[in-house]
This record gives C-alpha cells, structure tokens and sequence, in this order.
C-alpha cells in the first residue's frame, strides 16, 4: 500500500480528484433531478392530468406525481451515501474520518482469530508430536489446517500424487523425524537440481544405473561400472554415498523414496532435465508464534498419517493406537484382492489377534473415473473382499466395521484411489 493513500490503486492526485468529482456531481444531480421531479400532492378531489401521449391506439398514462414513500426513501438513501462517504473511504483517495480500511480490517480479524487459535493451542506446546497426534480435538484442528492449506499438492489423504510426495507412507525424502517434518512445512523444500550435467543421455542412464546399484536395487553392472565415477559431479549435492544431505534438501538417492520416480527412466529424466518441484513455504500460515503453532499442529497431523518415526521412547498412547493404516491397492474396475493381500494386513491381523478387545474397520474407495453409483458399488466389493481376508485369518465377524468414507472417491492418483484402508479402532 502507497503511503498516504487509504485505496491503493489512486497513484496520482488526478485520478483521486477525477474518481470523487465523478462521484459528487453525480450525487447532486440525483438531487437536483429527484427535486425537479418533486411535484406537489394533488388536493383531496383533484385528479392528475393524462398525458398527452397514446400508445397503442388506447393506452394512456395519468401525470401522477412520485409516491412519497417511494420520495423519501431516495432522500434517505442520498442522505445515507453521503453519510457513508464521510465516513468510510469512497471518495478517491480520501480515508473516511473512521479510517477504516480493508488491510486494518483484514489484519485486526486476523489477530483476533490468532489470539485465539493460540489460546485452543496453548495446551499441546511443547507436548511431542505424536502426543498431539493421539489428541482428536489437536488432530481435528491439524485436518482443518491441512486441507486448507496443503491438500491441493499432496491430496485431501496426504497421499500425494504425480511430483507431490506422499506423506501417508514411512519414505521421507527430507526425514521423518519431528524436526525434518516441521523444518518441511516451516521454511518449505524449495531446491533446484541443474539440468544436463553429464551431457548426453548415454552418461546420464549410465550413472542412474549407479544410483540404483547404490540403493542395492536392480541395475545393468557394466552400465553402472560407467557411471561411477561420472557420479563425481552429483556427489557435491547428493554425497559419495548418495544419501544425500536432507537437511539441505538433497535428497537421498539410495532410500524408496521418490519424489519424481526410482525407475531407471525416471532417473534419466531427473539428470536430464533437471528437477526444480518444491514445496514452498507456506505464507498464509502466518509468522511468529501462531506460525509456530500452526506448524507444530501441522507437523502432528502428517505424523498422524502413519509415516513419521516414533520418538525414541513411545509415548504409551501411541502403543494403543496399533499399527498405521494398511492400504490395499486394486486393480481398475475390479474388486477382487490382490495376490499380496495376506502380507498387507499382516501388520493388522497380528494387532488384531494380540488384543481380542480391538476392532478393525474397513472403508473402500474408487478412482474418480466412471459412473459414481457404480464405482460405490465397487469401493464397497472391495471391502468386502477385504472382510473375507480379514476373516479367513481369523478375526470374527462382529469385529469388523464397514465403515462407507463420506467421500468414497479416493485421495491420490487414480492408483492410489483405488484401495482399501483397514485400521485398528
Ligand atoms: C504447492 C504445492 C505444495 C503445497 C501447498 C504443500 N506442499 Fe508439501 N511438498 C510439496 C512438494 C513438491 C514437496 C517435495 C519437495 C521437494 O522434493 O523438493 C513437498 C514436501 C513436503 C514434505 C516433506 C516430505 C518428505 O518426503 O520429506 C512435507 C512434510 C510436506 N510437504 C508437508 C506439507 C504440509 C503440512 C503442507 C501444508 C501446510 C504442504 N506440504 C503444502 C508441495 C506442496
Ligand atoms: C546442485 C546440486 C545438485 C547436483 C549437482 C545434482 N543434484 Fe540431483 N537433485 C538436487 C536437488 C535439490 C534435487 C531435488 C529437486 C526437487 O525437489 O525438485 C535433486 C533431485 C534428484 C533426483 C530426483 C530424486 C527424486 O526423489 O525423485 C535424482 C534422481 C537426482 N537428483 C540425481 C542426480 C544425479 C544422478 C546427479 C549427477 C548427475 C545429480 N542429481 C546432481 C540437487 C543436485
């Protein structure tokens, strides 16, 4: 905002004079037009005279004069307008004698809304994340955040997409760990790798084949034997090792976290055009310490989604949660389980099976493609299917919960969509 000027877009004093001279002249002439049609009230018994015209062969009009009301009411809103231009800003740059301004407006339901955010959170400072993770009126307030604020990039569910990291999962491309999470959503991970450093593409499959041979991953040995010591020119940013130095957002190469694809392909690209995606730092957090709050809540929700490291010594309330949410992936338009079903659950049916008091509940989603009654069908099959799983390992019936999500289209791309999330409650 220009000093001085309470509306921003005046830059010249032309303009200002101009804008509120339009509007003063177009005030008195409402007046002076209202006044010149201001006739007076016909007498008890005096008829208003018919005006000379006729239209369609038989119509005509009767010279009534205005209903007073109707009179009074345009005085009242001149009267109101003027007095509104007094007081607020309206005419060209003036401020109104309130000053009131939308900035000040804006920043003072802003602070009041801070003050109290700050209030509701000041019981989960300092408490570790996954304490506020466990918390549900901390994890409602952390959902509301997310999905305003981040869940056009990694998805309502966190699951990410295409260049959007998931954050659903345990692979961190800067760290799982309290800090690295906060330090994602507090400063954002903007970096940016060079484009075409090796030159030709030839070096750059040779050297993503050694990237794979240092994450211990399928690769060509003769292609990665080339590209070792042409990794010399990633090493600066990504390490000798390739584990990167997430604290500086470089990733790690050698872990399954990908933000752009581990296939050898994606790696090609990553080298030959470059990479510069990141998350910036999210400006309408605020600063100070409502920033701080909003990001540790932040920080608990994403831990919340099932990825984080645990701290060193578990909070009990953590144990009792049982294991994050397994998510079973289908196949398009079909709602029969995939071959890996058993081992997906595993981690659930073994909670399951501990604690004969704990219950698991199953909720089924579809892709956005196709025809929505039929894709609730399917989301619904699909727990079904996972039902019968659940049951041939051994869980009873009355222990599991079919619970239909709100929103049965999953979060995510269209191959995440497509899944099935089993949770102990
Ligand atoms: C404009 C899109 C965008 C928005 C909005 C956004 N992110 Fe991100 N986020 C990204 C991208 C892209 C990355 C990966 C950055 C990179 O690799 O350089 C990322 C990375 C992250 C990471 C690190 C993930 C890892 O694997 O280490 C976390 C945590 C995260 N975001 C949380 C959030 C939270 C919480 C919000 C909301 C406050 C948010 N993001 C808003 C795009 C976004
Ligand atoms: C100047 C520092 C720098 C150098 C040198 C560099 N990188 Fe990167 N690299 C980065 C950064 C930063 C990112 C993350 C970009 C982003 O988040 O958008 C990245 C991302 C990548 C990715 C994508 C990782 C993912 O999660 O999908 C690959 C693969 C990669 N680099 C490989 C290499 C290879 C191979 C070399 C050597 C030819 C190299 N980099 C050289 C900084 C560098």
């Amino acid at each position: 905002m220009i000093e001085g000027y309470a509306v921003p877009d005046f830059v010249s004093n032309f303009w200002h004079l101009y804008i509120a001279g339009i509007t003063i002249v177009s005030i008195l002439g409402i007046m002076w037009f209202l006044k010149s049609q201001t006739t007076s009230k016909l007498a008890p018994g005096e008829k208003a005279e018919v005006i000379d015209h006729t239209w369609d062969g038989d119509l005509q009009e009767l010279n009534n004069p205005l209903p007073r009301w109707w009179l009074y009411l345009f005085w009242f809103l001149i009267v109101f307008g003027i007095l509104y231009l007094v007081l607020y800003p309206g005419l060209g740059k003036y401020e109104g004698v309130w000053k009131w301004s939308s900035a000040s407006s804006y920043q003072s339901e802003k602070d009041r809304l801070d003050a109290a955010f700050n209030e509701q959170f000041a019981p989960f400072k300092g408490m570790d994340l996954h304490t506020v993770a466990a918390d549900p009126k901390a994890m409602e307030m952390g959902q509301r955040l997310f999905l305003t604020y981040c869940s056009q990039c990694h998805g309502s569910g966190g699951l990410g997409g295409k260049n959007f990291p998931n954050l659903t999962d345990s692979h961190w491309l800067f760290g799982g760990d309290a800090d690295s999470i906060k330090q994602s959503i507090d400063q954002g991970r903007l970096a940016e790798m060079p484009a075409n450093m090796l030159g030709d593409e030839q070096s750059a499959r040779e050297v993503a084949n050694y990237v794979l041979s240092l994450g211990g991953k399928p690769h060509d040995a003769a292609l990665a034997a080339a590209g070792q010591p042409k990794f010399a020119a990633c090493a600066g940013c990504h390490g000798e090792d390739g584990k990167g130095m997430p604290a500086a957002s470089f990733p790690n190469l050698t872990d399954d976290a990908w933000q752009y694809g581990g296939s050898e392909a994606a790696i090609v690209e990553s080298i030959v055009k470059g990479r510069k995606g990141g998350m910036p730092a999210i400006e309408a957090l605020g600063s100070g310490d409502a920033r701080a709050a909003k990001v540790h809540l932040l920080a608990a929700y994403v831990a919340s989604l099932g990825g984080a490291s645990a701290p060193s010594a578990a909070p009990a309330a953590m144990e009792a949660a049982g294991p994050a949410v397994a998510k079973v992936f289908f196949e398009v338009g079909t709602a029969s389980a995939p071959a890996d079903l058993a081992a997906t659950l595993q981690a659930i049916v073994d909670h399951a099976t501990a604690n004969a008091d704990s219950k698991v509940a199953i909720s089924g989603f579809h892709d956005p493609s196709g025809n929505q009654v039929a894709n609730e069908e399917l989301a619904k099959n699909r727990a079904k299917a996972v039902r019968e799983a659940l049951k041939a390992a051994g869980i009873a019936e009355e222990r599991i919960e079919m619970r239909k999500p709100a929103d049965t289209q999953g979060a995510g791309s269209a191959e995440e969509a497509r899944r099935v999330e089993v949770s102990i409650i």
